[in-house]
Formats: structure tokens, C-alpha cells, sequence
């Protein structure tokens, strides 16, 4: 087991009409003039924006609005979310919506609070010394950025897309009502349960100093995103499916299933960020398609975690080598996935590079990742190539 640092400094503030709070929150973090920042429009047609500034102006703060924020947010609208908030002395950000305004919002916060050029922090260049405070409310349990320390954004140009960590980016609050969820497509519930599994799984399939309680959160993590990812495929409007998806996806990305591990394995996600990048695909899908075949060319190197993972989690009989048991585990996981709609190659994810893409692809990615990068085995740009050639 190893030595960590456990820093969750968000304010949770769980469950129905939670967000009637928003005022008096962002008065305790001493925010006077608000940018409010969401994306293509759910919260306009939900009636979440109109209900919000409806709240603000009884409270007497002021706000200016910037909506645009696509999935996988672009690094354009990040220089224009800057220029309003220095222009209008905003001194709070409050994103509406999901990963995206939320990573966009911390991006804009760090361009605000420093000098320079803000894509400096993604390209690994510097790091930033502040980030204006930023509070949010969640539509979608997905990447767990309302409690993270990530901020993933895409370069038009190139279309680099990278993500920055930095305690400074963590929400001062999130407000979580499940009922927020209820309109999203089955589609982006599916990949938001996938995206909330792999934050664990990340963290699991590790060969450095697991935890056995951090492994037992881990696994009854996994467990319940399963079980309800399945309930609410089914039945959209489960309440305390919604509820229980939404806190597993703050918990699997707020370093709580990472104590005491080595940091996690992170490979399929950046693999998934070039996809991402590249084809614009939603990230849940991107990782489950890629998933497996990272799986299958890992698994002998971490063999004892993916026994653990296919007894523990995916309830496979206990009974063959430990190969097969990991290997069972492997298929269970693609069974799952499918019977939530979510694909398992990139054929099914839709999309149909040529080899020169994946060359590409596999080139970026190792780039990204400064070389090599892994923990259930480390991987080079032959080993990521070799993945993405697997997937197709
Ligand atoms: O843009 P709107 O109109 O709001 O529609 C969104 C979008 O089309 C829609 N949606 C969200 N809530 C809804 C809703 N539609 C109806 N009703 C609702 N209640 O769902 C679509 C996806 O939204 P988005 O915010 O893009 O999804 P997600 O939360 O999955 O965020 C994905 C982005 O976050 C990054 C991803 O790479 C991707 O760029 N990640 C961020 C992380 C972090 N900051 O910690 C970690 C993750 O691993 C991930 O990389
Ligand atoms: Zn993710």
C-alpha cells in the first residue's frame, strides 16, 4: 500500500430541488458577479437555466451567460468565456450541465485567474496558480468533474485534445439532484455509467500497493453503477437508480477509489481522448469500445486484479485456471456493455479509421502521454497501436 493525499474539498449538496441552494452557495464562496456557463441547450429546455437566474435575481446577484459548450469542449469558446469574465470583473463561474461546461468553466477559471496563454496548462508547459472558484450544477452523472481535479479540453487546431489536473479546479460546491437526470437520452445515461466504471476500474487494474478497503469500495462501486445502469436502461425515471448512479459518479473520480494505490492505470482513457479528439465520439462510448481489447492485451501482466475484478464484481464462477477466470471476466464486462447499448469495438462505436488514422492516433496518444504510460502494464506507441488495431 502506498502513502496518498486525499483532498475532496467540494461541497455536496445531494437530492431533490437541490438546486433551489444555488444563491446562498455561491454567497458562502464569496461570489458577487457570476458567470453562468452551459452547453448545447438541455438546460433551456429543461427550464433548469430559466429557474436558476430566477433564483439569482431574487438574491440580488448579478450574472452574465455563455452557453456553447459542446461535448468534448473546445478550446475557441475557453478564449471567449475569458474575455467576458475579465471584461465583466466576474469573480465566480457556475456551470450547468455535465463534464463538458464544467471542464470548459475550470478551463475559463484558469485563463481568468493567470497571465498567458491558458493552453499552456494542457500542453504541459506550466501550471497554473489559481483558478477562479467555480461551483456547480450537475445534469449528467457522468465524468465526476464536479468533484474532480480534471479539466479535459480540445484544440480545434490539430485537435489535440488533453486533459489539466490541478486542486486549484475543484468545485467549491456541487449540487446533485437526480431528478436533473431524468431527461437525459438512454444513450448518455449508458455512457455515463461506462464512464463512471472505468474512473474505478482506472484505479483498480493497477500493479502498485492496492488497499483491500479502497479495493472493497472499488468493487462495491462497480457492483451498484452495474446493477443500476441496468434497472434505469429499463426504467429511465428510477429515482434511486438516478440517485445512486449520480454519488457513485462523484466518488469514482474524487480520488476516493484511488487511496492508496499507485495512481491507476489511465491507459483507455487516453486512448479514448484521441478518439474523442479525432471523431468527436461521446467519451463513455469511446472507452467501453476500446476496453476490451486494452483488456485482452494486458490482462497476463495484472493478472491477480483481473481474477479479483471477475470474481468480485463480475460474479464469474470460480472454477478454471486463473487465466480463464480473468478472460471470463473480460467477456462478462462486453456483456454488459452490450446490454446497455454501449458498444465494444469501434465499428459498433461508428466510427472506421484507416490504418494511417490509427497510426496517427497511436502517435498523438503516446505523445500525449509523454512516451509510455500504464500501470496494469505500461504501454509504448507499438502496444497503443496494436490496441487500436484490435478494436476495429
Ligand atoms: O450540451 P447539452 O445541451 O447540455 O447536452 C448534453 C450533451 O449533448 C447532454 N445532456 C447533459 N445533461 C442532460 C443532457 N441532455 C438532456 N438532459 C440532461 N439532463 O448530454 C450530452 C453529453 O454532455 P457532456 O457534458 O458532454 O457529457 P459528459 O459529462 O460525459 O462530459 C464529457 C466530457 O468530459 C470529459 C470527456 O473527455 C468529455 O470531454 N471528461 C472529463 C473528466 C473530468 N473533468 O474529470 C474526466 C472524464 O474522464 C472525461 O475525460
Ligand atoms: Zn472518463
Amino acid at each position: 500500500m502506498f502513502d496518498f493525499n486525499y483532498y475532496t474539498p467540494t461541497k455536496v449538496v445531494f437530492g431533490k430541488n437541490s438546486e433551489s441552494k444555488v444563491a446562498e452557495l455561491i454567497k458562502e464562496f464569496g461570489g458577487k458577479k457570476i458567470l453562468i456557463h452551459y452547453g448545447g441547450g438541455s438546460v433551456v429546455r429543461s427550464g433548469l437555466l430559466k429557474r436558476v437566474t430566477d433564483i439569482l435575481d431574487i438574491a440580488g446577484l448579478e450574472y452574465v451567460i455563455l452557453g456553447g459548450a459542446v461535448p468534448n469542449p473546445h478550446l475557441g469558446l475557453v478564449y471567449e468565456g475569458i474575455e467576458i469574465c475579465k471584461k465583466e470583473k466576474v469573480d465566480f463561474l457556475l456551470a450547468l450541465g455535465g463534464g463538458s461546461a464544467i471542464d470548459s468553466a475550470k478551463a475559463i477559471g484558469y485563463g481568468v485567474f493567470n497571465e498567458g496563454e491558458v493552453w499552456d496548462f494542457y500542453d504541459y508547459k506550466r501550471q497554473a496558480k489559481g483558478c477562479l472558484p467555480l461551483g456547480v450544477i450537475l445534469t449528467i452523472a457522468a465524468t465526476g468533474s464536479e468533484m474532480s481535479d480534471s479539466s479535459v479540453i480540445t484544440k480545434e487546431e490539430g485537435l489535440i485534445k488533453r486533459g489539466y489536473s490541478s486542486d486549484f479546479g475543484r468545485p467549491k460546491f456541487a449540487v446533485l439532484n437526480p431528478e436533473l437526470t431524468m431527461t437525459l437520452p438512454d444513450y448518455q445515461t449508458s455512457c455515463g455509467c461506462t464512464d463512471i466504471m472505468m474512473h474505478t476500474m482506472e484505479r483498480y487494474f493497477t500493479n502498485g500497493g492496492n488497499m483491500e478497503i479502497t479495493d472493497s469500495i472499488a468493487e462495491g462501486l462497480l457492483r451498484t453503477v452495474k446493477k443500476n445502469a441496468l434497472i434505469l436502461h429499463k426504467d429511465p425515471s428510477d429515482y434511486d437508480a438516478r440517485a445512486e448512479v449520480m454519488w457513485a459518479g462523484s466518488l469514482s473520480h474524487n480520488g476516493l477509489t484511488g487511496c492508496g494505490n499507485d495512481g491507476g492505470d489511465w491507459m483507455t482513457h487516453k486512448l479514448e481522448h484521441e478518439l474523442g479528439g479525432l471523431y468527436d465520439v461521446a467519451h463513455g462510448a469511446g472507452l467501453a469500445a476500446i476496453w476490451g481489447s486494452w483488456a485482452r492485451y494486458v490482462y497476463k501482466d495484472c493478472l491477480a486484479r483481473f481474477k479479483k475484478f471477475a470474481l468480485n464484481v463480475m460474479e464469474v464462477k470460480d472454477c478454471g485456471s486463473d487465466e480463464e477466470i480473468a478472460l471470463a471476466g473480460i467477456e462478462a464486462m462486453e456483456e454488459f456493455y452490450r446490454s446497455i447499448e454501449m458498444p465494444t469495438n469501434l465499428r459498433e462505436l461508428g466510427v472506421k479509421p484507416t490504418d494511417e488514422e490509427l497510426v496517427l492516433m497511436a502517435k498523438k496518444c503516446a505523445v500525449g502521454v509523454g512516451g509510455e504510460m500504464g500501470s496494469a502494464k505500461v504501454l509504448n506507441e507499438e502496444a497503443m497501436l496494436a490496441i487500436y488495431r484490435a478494436s476495429m
